[in-house]
């Protein structure tokens, strides 16, 4: 293969790229980081250099790694055989057999599903499908409203970023879609109320009753969350949080929405996140390690009581339920099956969280947490009060370790790792050795000790 020319690439990029997110002057300074070829859990980029990717490919996607010959090939066979089928009434034997799968897997009730091609897209069906329901049970016909959560992340499209409060994307196209608002979140190591785990009584999940009585009842469609969310790394939340908001859910009527885009499919050691606390919701929507990344595809799964009160599902997309997708997902599901890989997820997850959990003792740390495959380290300027870091220490920390050859998440506060399944012990450990290596320089450098 003909060794890639670095600078025109990089050149071309910031002549021709619109980069998502990424500041145009961070761009110019540093560069975009281009990659050309991958294997395993190995991403190597135009400039020849290899990194360990503990980040699933940036997203969390990749969950099976890279250069998986057989979800590229069970795509190909796909595509040739039937590429495309249209959608309404017309549909793939492969995706008719996915949407079969999804309802064998996931919990309870939850057995009837529509496909997008992003998580932004499953969040928008599931919140036309949980006012559908309501327009058709007659029951709360003006239920329109979707109670989200602070710093929650539930995508781009107009509707999820509405829902969305995470990542500043929201303020700026602001004034959005109608009908939202944000309750507080339970981010406990700086928890929104002030309070410490367990005397706080939970008291971001009970705020839900009074936000609902404040919004009026009979105007809320749904609620709607990540079982473990992603701002300033993963808020792993408390135990009855859930069962405490499956509850007043159900006393109002109010549908459940769990966004299981980032945990669902194995992620957190479990098919799916809300197994750990044995709570269902009305709708899960699902994306990314659903096709490991290897065929933008994702999902709504509603339960039985929502699809039968649906007489139709006021929806439509050209590309919903791609026949290549539905292959990429039911070789990506078979593979999960076969190699056991949630339960790899869920002992490697341990392995990896209690070495993790040794940086505690540094001075810039505040707190190790996660859950499966998803930890991360959140640091702090000052461990009494818990203070995030105001300044770029963060992300100077993510580049020192990319430079020592491992890429982990800038996530606000915190520094993400989300790797594959597949990822090695001795892979976790050098992850734990080059992250401790990169606190200690940048806390020694910036004199933080
Ligand atoms: C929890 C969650 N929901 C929804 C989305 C949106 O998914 P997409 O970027 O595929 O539209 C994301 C994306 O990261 C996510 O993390």
């Amino acid at each position: 293969m003909a060794q890639p020319n670095i600078d025109q690439l990089t050149q071309d990029a910031l002549e021709h790229y619109l980069f998502p997110l990424a500041k145009k002057e961070e761009m110019r300074a540093d560069g975009p980081m281009i990659f050309v070829s991958a294997e395993g859990v190995e991403i190597t980029d135009a400039a020849g250099k290899s990194y360990l990717d503990m980040m699933s490919t940036h997203t969390r996607a990749s969950s099976l790694g890279y250069g998986d010959e057989r979800i590229a090939k069970a795509i190909y066979d796909q595509l040739l055989v039937l590429h495309y089928a249209g959608t309404v009434a017309n549909l793939a034997d492969v995706t008719v057999r996915l949407a079969a799968k999804i309802a064998e897997l996931a919990p309870g009730e939850l057995s009837v599903t529509s496909f997008g091609s992003s998580g932004s897209e499953a969040n928008e069906m599931a919140f036309k499908a949980a006012k559908q329901y309501h327009h058709f049970k007659g029951d709360k016909p003006r239920a329109f409203k979707i109670i989200s959560r602070w710093n929650a992340y539930h995508g781009a499209t107009m509707g999820a970023l509405a829902a969305t409060d995470y990542l500043g994307t929201r303020h700026i196209t602001e004034p959005g879609v109608p009908g939202y608002s944000h309750i507080p979140a339970p981010t406990c190591y700086r928890c929104p109320f002030d309070r410490d785990y367990p005397d706080c009584g939970v008291a971001c999940a009970k705020h839900l009753e009074a936000h609902i009585q404040h919004e009026g009842p009979e105007y809320i469609a749904a609620f709607i969350a990540e079982p473990v969310m992603q701002a300033d790394g993963v808020q792993v939340p408390p135990s009855e949080y859930f069962s405490i908001v499956r509850e007043i859910c159900d006393r109002y009527d109010v549908l459940f929405i769990a966004d299981e885009v980032i945990t669902g499919f194995g992620r957190t050691g479990a098919w799916f996140a809300m197994e750990h606390w044995g709570i269902e919701a009305d709708i899960m929507t699902t994306g990314k390690a659903m096709t490991s990344g290897y065929f933008p595809l994702a999902a709504t799964t509603v339960s039985k009581e929502i699809a039968d009160a649906l007489p139709v599902f006021v929806h439509i997309q050209t590309y919903q339920g791609h026949p290549g997708g539905a292959a990429a997902a039911l070789e990506t599901i078979a593979i999960v099956e076969r190699e056991d890989l949630i339960a790899r997820a869920r002992d490697h997850g341990a392995y990896f969280l209690d070495a993790l959990k040794t940086l505690e003792t540094l001075p810039i740390v505040g707190q190790v947490r996660g859950l499966g495959m998803w930890t991360c380290i959140d640091f702090t300027a000052d461990k009494e009060s818990r203070a995030p870091f105001a300044d770029d220490t963060v992300k100077t920390i993510v580049r020192r370790m990319q430079e020592l050859g491992v890429l982990g998440g800038e996530e606000g506060a915190a520094i993400e790792f989300a790797p594959s399944y597949t990822v090695s012990r001795a892979q976790l450990d050098k992850c734990v050795e080059i992250a401790g290596q990169a606190i200690r320089e940048v806390t020694k450098e910036r004199g933080l000790a």
